[in-house]
């Protein structure tokens, strides 16, 4: 099979629909990674995205519609959460609700609940009112791997295996949704993301991250697994041990490899003689470098040492749980995914 990388046009657009609706898988941009998609409502075409990804039976999908796409249809909206669509969509926000079971239960790997996204991306809207489908879509990546924030990245995990990528640019915002529980009265953050929990308290009165407790089943499966790995070693730093992280790229070096820093800007401009992947100044830029960062990281380096940035809370909850999991740091801090 040979993978195209298109942009939205009208007729890229009526051959994504004639993909999906015979059952094919289509990738496209989104604001925050790409998607690996496929109608919502099609079994085969779903167990297809699951076993290109590699992606494990019990880790559910996200159903993805367009913003005009009623969706009382699908899922139970309790009142309270019109005011997070109001505020929010379309945008990085993952809603969970009570399923009316109207996809395949493949999508939610049979959980009782359904989780919708409305993106923003002017692709992912493009392609998703073409098709009038909910469109289920993991990140387009094989599972574990870093997720694509460019359709290189998509044709570098799936070429020849998919049959066409609807290319928007680069995913500005850089990590996947923020994924909230919103079947009890008080929304929990099963994944941190771009739309923080300080947004989200701040319309509705509360917002907590979901915790798992010992031996419970975990409410977001994906939980459990190890993600965003880059295809080096990686060895990771906390902030105030910056000196030791430029010492041990040294001594990498002397031992023939070939290391790269990944930091934030301050510490980068602390070490100018060394090669850093400079993660920028604020959260968002943080957000928006990470993982093309580390699949540059895996193409030019063989090892990668990791510096925790400083800051802490809002934005920050998402970067350093992406970047905490990729560097295998992630046992005490993990609220997410695949
Ligand atoms: O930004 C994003 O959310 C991207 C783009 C493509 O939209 N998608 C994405 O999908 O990151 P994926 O499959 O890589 O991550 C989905 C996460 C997983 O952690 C999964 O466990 C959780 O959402 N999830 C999906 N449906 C759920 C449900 N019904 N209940 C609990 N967690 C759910
Ligand atoms: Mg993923």
């Amino acid at each position: 099979m040979i993978t195209k990388i298109l942009p939205v046009s009208p007729r890229s657009l009526a051959w994504a629909k004639e993909l999906i609706e015979s059952g094919e898988v289509v990738a496209f941009h989104t604001e925050t990674v790409y998607g690996l998609g496929a109608d919502a409502t099609n079994d085969a075409a779903v167990k297809k995205v699951f076993a290109l990804k590699g992606r494990p039976a019990d880790n559910p999908l996200i159903s993805h519609v367009h913003t005009e796409y009623d969706i009382t249809r699908l899922v139970e909206t309790p009142a309270w959460t019109k005011r997070l669509r109001d505020r929010f969509l379309p945008g990085p926000l993952t809603m969970v609700y009570p399923s009316k079971g109207k996809v395949s239960p493949f999508v939610s790997c049979g959980l009782p609940t359904l989780s919708i996204r409305v993106p923003s991306s002017p692709t992912a809207q493009a392609f998703l009112r073409a098709v009038d489908l909910p469109i289920a879509a993991p990140s387009a990546n094989r599972s574990k791997h870093v997720s694509p924030v460019t359709a290189q990245h998509v044709y570098d995990d799936f070429a020849g295996e998919i049959p066409l990528i609807l290319d928007g640019g680069p995913s500005q915002g850089g990590i996947e949704s923020t994924v909230l529980d919103c079947t009890g009265s008080v929304p929990l953050i099963l994944r941190a993301g771009l739309v923080t929990r300080e947004m989200i308290a701040s319309e509705v009165g509360a917002c907590e991250f979901y915790t798992l407790h010992e031996g419970e089943r975990p409410k977001s499966p994906g939980m459990a697994y190890k993600h965003y790995a880059p295809a080096c070693r990686t060895v990771f730093f906390a902030a105030e041990n910056a000196e030791e992280a430029a010492q041990r790229y040294a001594q990498e070096e002397r031992d023939g490899e070939t290391p790269v820093l990944m930091c934030e800007h301050a510490v980068a401009e602390r070490y100018p003689a060394l090669r850093a992947l400079d993660l920028g100044n604020t959260p968002e830029e943080m957000a928006s470098n990470l993982y093309a960062h580390l699949r540059t990281a895996e193409k030019t380096a063989t090892v990668l040492i990791g510096i925790d940035p400083k800051e802490r809370g809002g934005v920050m909850d998402g970067v350093r749980n992406r970047m905490l999991r990729a560097f295998g740091q992630d046992a005490k801090e993990r609220h997410d995914d695949a």
